[in-house]
């Protein structure tokens, strides 16, 4: 059986850690630590659709062998977390699956996406807190070292995702995390709509869950907590004025687009 799972990305950073948790609190919807692999799953998807789409033809087969392959590779994968979670719809959560939205609706087409945005001064400060490395290897990711290229990377994730959403028929739900945070019932019943799925009070409860692997995790200790609005608006205290010229350079336009800021005169 071919699997729709539900795909969560979006800028590293933004809350994408809370939100699996609470899309794994819904007694329908299981939703485990990062898979990671897709992002690299829908490279393979992109190359054997292109480049090496001749080569398979030869054999016989053809654009939609591709799409059940991949699909199949990743099914593999989620299938058994699935099945031990007994519960009926799995969600992947990774942050850099924004980028292949667009290719996530190819290969599965009844998927949802979710799409999570946060203020990217929040995310540049957040980001820059991190020492994370490549997993492939092991080379320090430049985007938490360097407030430019953290800036850069938030515009890059967004622009991705939001390019997405017009391009995917009303596949994608743009998730706010300061709208999470400061009203979390109807932000969440809203999602639960657009996921097809009654509304749950457990979902506000996710930190209840003591038996949850959230092991190697960055925001384990976050996530372990109720919802909190305290690192809402944080750059205003932990960015200093030169890090706020040089991501206003970057990413003001953005800012000011997505209604985070109404001018560059902050
Ligand atoms: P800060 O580092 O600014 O505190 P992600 O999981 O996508 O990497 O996002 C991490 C951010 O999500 C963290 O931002 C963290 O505070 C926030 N977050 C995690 N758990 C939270 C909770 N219970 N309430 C509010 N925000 C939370």
């Amino acid at each position: 059986m071919k699997l729709s799972p539900i795909f969560v990305g979006g800028a590293g950073r933004s809350g994408t850690t809370l939100l699996r948790v609470i899309l794994d609190a819904h007694p329908s919807i299981a939703c485990g630590p990062e898979l990671k692999i897709t992002p690299a799953l829908c490279q393979l998807w992109l190359n054997l659709q292109t480049a090496f789409l001749p080569a398979l033809e030869a054999y016989g087969a053809g654009a939609e062998d591709v799409n059940d392959a991949v699909a199949g590779m990743l099914g593999r994968f989620l299938g058994p977390y699935l099945s031990r979670s007994q519960k009926s719809r799995i969600a992947e959560k990774s942050p850099n699956n924004v980028f292949f939205f667009e290719h996530l609706h190819l290969i599965f087409p009844e998927s949802p996406l979710v799409h999570v945005i946060r203020d990217g001064r929040d995310v540049v400060c957040s980001l820059l807190t991190m020492n994370w490395v490549d997993p492939t290897t092991g080379a320090p990711i430049d985007y938490t070292r360097d407030v430019q290229k953290a800036a850069e990377y938030w515009v890059k994730a967004v622009r991705a995702g939001r390019t997405a959403e017009k391009n995917v028929e009303g596949r994608c739900f743009e998730l706010r995390y300061e709208r999470l945070v400061a009203d979390p019932e109807p932000t969440l019943r809203a999602l639960f709509t657009f996921l097809d799925e009654p509304w749950d009070a457990r979902v506000l409860r996710y930190h209840e869950d003591k038996h949850r692997n959230l092991a190697g995790e960055s925001s384990a200790t976050q996530v372990s907590k109720p919802i909190y609005a305290a690192a809402s608006g944080r750059w205003s205290r932990d960015l200093t004025a030169a890090q706020k010229a040089i991501v206003k350079d970057v990413a003001g336009p953005l800012l000011i687009e997505l209604g985070y800021a109404t001018d560059l005169d902050w």
